[in-house]
């Protein structure tokens, strides 16, 4: 028997698990056949059904921003985490919504990735070929790049985005990194986004699934010409400027 190839199935584990655009994600892997974790920071327990009303099977973890070491110690069997979760403060501009959009927006998505590309390297050779190749998913948001009419969600979005930009040069020789930059979709988060969530969950797999780390899923074509044009230029100027 070949034990080089990946026999477990895949484990995806999804932030902002009971949002709108994390029980459309769960959804789509569901159908894939992956073993799911819901990760939430809400204690309501998350049901989900598939189209035939079956219940979709899926263990639940709970945390809160600030307590990433605690979750990632539970994260030790998962191949694709996907930081999914956000918030947007809209007009807001108080320091507690400052605070509170920078912790859940950007510092604990960015621990996350680091905290899960440590226990990624730790894995043993043996561990590594046995599984799924190992990917985290990053959900900054057009708004890296476009005005989202909140200066604290614009800033704190930016603010992952330049951090996965930086940080990526090193850890995606780790793990598999994918950004999302999804333009307004119908949500809890955005009542009046032009598109439905399904859509857009359909869009990220199938891009996913083409082999695309940049994926971008948005109604502004611009969004298609500039992302990638920013994310080229951090490239070029963070791996000038710095070093390992
Ligand atoms: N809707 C849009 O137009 C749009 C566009 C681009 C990008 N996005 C991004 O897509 C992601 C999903 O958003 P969505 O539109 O699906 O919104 P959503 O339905 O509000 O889902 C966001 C989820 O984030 C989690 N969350 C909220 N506050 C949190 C906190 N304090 N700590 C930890 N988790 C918290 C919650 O899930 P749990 O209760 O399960 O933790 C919440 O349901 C977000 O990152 C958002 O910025 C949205």
């Amino acid at each position: 028997m070949d034990n080089t190839q990946p026999t477990a199935p895949i484990t995806v584990a999804i932030t902002g698990a009971s949002g709108t655009l994390g029980q459309a994600l769960l959804r789509c892997w569901h159908r894939r056949g992956a073993r799911l974790i819901a990760i939430s920071h809400s204690s309501t327990p998350l049901s989900l059904h598939a189209p035939d009303g079956s219940a979709i099977a899926l263990q639940q973890l709970q945390w809160q921003c600030g307590q990433e070491e605690a979750l990632l110690a539970q994260l030790s069997q998962v191949d694709v985490l996907v930081l999914n979760h956000g918030i947007n403060r809209q007009q807001e501009r108080s320091r507690e919504a400052t605070a509170a959009s920078l912790e859940v927006n950007a510092l604990s998505s960015w621990r996350l990735l680091e905290g899960f590309c440590e226990l990624v390297a730790r894995r043993s050779a043996g561990e590594r070929a046995a599984r799924p190749p190992s990917e985290v998913w990053i959900n900054t948001s057009e708004a890296e790049i476009e005005p989202a009419f909140s200066p604290l969600y614009e800033i704190s979005k930016r603010l992952l985005g330049q951090l996965l930009s930086l940080r990526s040069l090193d850890l995606a020789q780790q793990v598999r990194l994918r950004r999302l930059v999804l333009g307004p979709f119908r949500s809890a988060l955005n009542p009046f986004g032009l598109m439905p969530v399904t859509f857009v969950a359909q869009q990220v797999m199938l891009q996913a699934g083409l082999g695309c780390n940049l994926i971008i899923v948005s109604p502004n074509p611009l969004v298609y010409v500039l992302m990638p044009l920013a994310a080229l230029s951090r490239w070029i100027y963070n791996r000038s400027l710095t070093q390992d």
